[in-house]
């Protein structure tokens, strides 16, 4: 039967006979492929492997699967797809020693053909290999939000964390939106130079939601067969969707950066920005107009749905561990009293708003699967052998769990990051913002849009879980970000409605 199909289909014939030698090069590339290092150093431990020597990465319940992988095999786990091997890491120490002592050789990215070959045209500085065009992309990005730089964004990340308040009064239910609104408008502002989102109905807010769930779609586990079978990319027709995809992103993005150099050469004053920055050192960083809309764009979808989630676990947080949230209050009461707002000069006499946050991010990691980084050298690692190729991953969930770094785990504990002294521990990292020389950029700055609105928040606030409305705290995990299902939650103003308005609109 198999004959009669191959000998009266060509179609059948040709992906039969493709499908064939691409097994046999993958079989024949595993056998080459050495198995231990020179000096007989075996891979890392892992799960048996199913067929041609593969065992394929989970795609639900993934970082419930690495916790329970981490007991059996230890805190390093080796899968094999084909001639491909894959290292997931799950404890603390591991990560500080290969992610980080080792950051050297594993700045570069692993192919990842459907998300950056066909959905971003390789123009994503997310996904970039590294070498002198990362090196470039990076930079542009290091000099807008570097540590230093983000100190003159306060005023516009305290004049949302007001607004965020006043929303919030005014629809709280709605919390959700509002709060995606407020990293938004900080960001479209940050990037583009646009003043004042006042709406989530603002087609900037709509388009960029859109490049999102695009992201979010291409980067699923899974999700494409080419990242499996490279060849695919290949067959004709394969990939539309991603490729139409990239081509509406693309002309979102070009349409906000067209928009800042036509104000530019207009004789409008334009508001400082990323986009502007890029726009006026092209000789520095030598990137095309294209790369630079990507560059601006990514930026901006890399920070606005990570920093809204971080805040919507946070309420979340509060409203499920009142204890907690009320350690931050009373905190609140001492230092900043009730009769102004919190401030940014508040910052270092905040510690258990900072171990709060900190927690959040533990409990329920933002991006719980971490983005996977590329040995380009061999790593020797206890005695383990790391090949050159490997693609090595720091799984978020699994390494917030790691229960020597975090006694009891699954209990929400923020004083777990402060020293007896009430201070925060500077010797505890659960990885929230990545590793290595891939750590993320907008760090300084997310960690400040999420200082700023919490404690204006918390302040203002007691937030409280609904008896009718139950929070139902397990997010959809199996994304590059983590998905909180919504609820519902009271928020009592812990002054006088009237006189916080007053505060908050100044
Ligand atoms: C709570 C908020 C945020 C979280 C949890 C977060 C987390 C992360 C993580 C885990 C990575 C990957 C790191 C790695 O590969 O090891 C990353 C990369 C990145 N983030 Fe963030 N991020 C946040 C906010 C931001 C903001 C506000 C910006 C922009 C201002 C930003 C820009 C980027 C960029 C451009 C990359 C790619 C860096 C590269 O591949 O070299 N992120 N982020």
């Amino acid at each position: 039967m198999l004959t009669d199909m191959l000998n009266n289909n060509p179609t059948f014939a040709t992906a039969f006979v493709a499908v064939i030698i691409a097994i046999s090069l993958s079989a024949v590339f595993c056998k080459k492929r050495r198995l231990t290092s020179k000096e007989g150093h075996p891979l890392p431990p892992g799960p048996p492997a199913t067929w041609f020597w593969e065992n394929v990465m989970p795609t639900v319940n993934i970082g419930s699967t690495f916790v329970d992988w981490a007991t059996e095999y230890g805190p390093v786990i080796m899968l094999r797809q084909g001639g491909v091997i894959a290292i997931v890491i799950t404890r603390v120490d591991a990560a500080t020693e290969i992610m980080e002592k080792e950051g050297s050789a594993l700045a570069d990215r692993p192919p990842m053909i459907a998300a950056d070959e066909l959905l971003s045209g390789c123009k994503r500085i997310t996904l970039v290999g590294s070498g002198d065009r990362f090196r470039r992309l990076r930079k542009a990005v290091h000099t807008h939000f570097q540590a230093k730089a983000v100190d003159t964004y306060k005023d516009i990340q305290f004049e949302q964390a007001r607004a965020l308040i006043l929303d919030i009064l005014n629809d709280p239910n709605s919390h959700q939106k509002h709060t995606h609104r407020y990293s938004a408008s900080i960001l479209l502002r940050i990037t583009y130079g646009k003043s004042g989102l006042t709406s989530t109905d603002d087609p900037d807010f709509v388009g960029v939601r859109e490049v999102v769930a695009h992201f979010i779609e291409g980067m699923r586990p899974g999700a494409y067969l080419v990242d499996r079978f490279p060849w695919l990319k290949f067959v004709p027709g394969y990939g539309r969707r991603l490729r139409s995809f990239h081509d509406s992103d693309l002309k979102f993005y070009r349409g906000q950066l067209s928009r800042v150099e036509r104000a530019m050469s207009s004789s409008e004053d334009v508001s400082p920005s990323f986009s502007r920055t890029l726009l006026e050192n092209v000789h520095d960083h030598q990137l095309s107009f294209d790369e630079m809309s990507f560059l601006a764009g990514s930026v901006f979808e890399a920070g606005s749905d990570t920093t809204a989630n971080a805040i919507i676990t946070i309420i979340m947080a509060a409203a499920c561990f009142p204890d907690a949230q009320m350690r931050v209050q009373e905190e609140f009461n001492m230092v900043v009293g009730m009769d102004r707002l919190p401030s940014w000069n508040d910052w270092d006499s905040l510690p258990q708003l900072h171990a709060f946050i900190s927690e959040s991010f533990r409990w329920r990691p933002v991006t719980p699967l971490g983005l996977a980084h590329r040995s380009t050298r061999d790593i020797i690692w206890r005695g383990y052998y790391i090949p050159a190729g490997t693609s090595v991953t720091g799984n978020q969930w699994a390494i917030s769990r790691d229960p020597v770094a975090f006694p009891d785990p699954e209990n929400f504990h923020p004083q777990r990051w402060l020293d007896q002294n009430g201070q925060l521990r500077n010797d505890v990292n659960s990885f929230a913002f990545g590793f290595g020389r891939r750590v993320c950029p907008g760090m300084y700055f997310a960690n400040r849009s999420l200082f700023i609105a919490l404690a204006v928040l918390l302040w203002s606030f007691r937030i409280v879980e609904r008896p009718d409305a139950p929070i139902d705290t397990t997010p959809d995990m199996d994304n590059i970000v983590a998905h909180l299902v919504p609820f519902e939650v009271d928020f009592v103003p812990r002054i006088e409605e009237a006189r916080l308005r007053e505060m908050v609109v100044m």
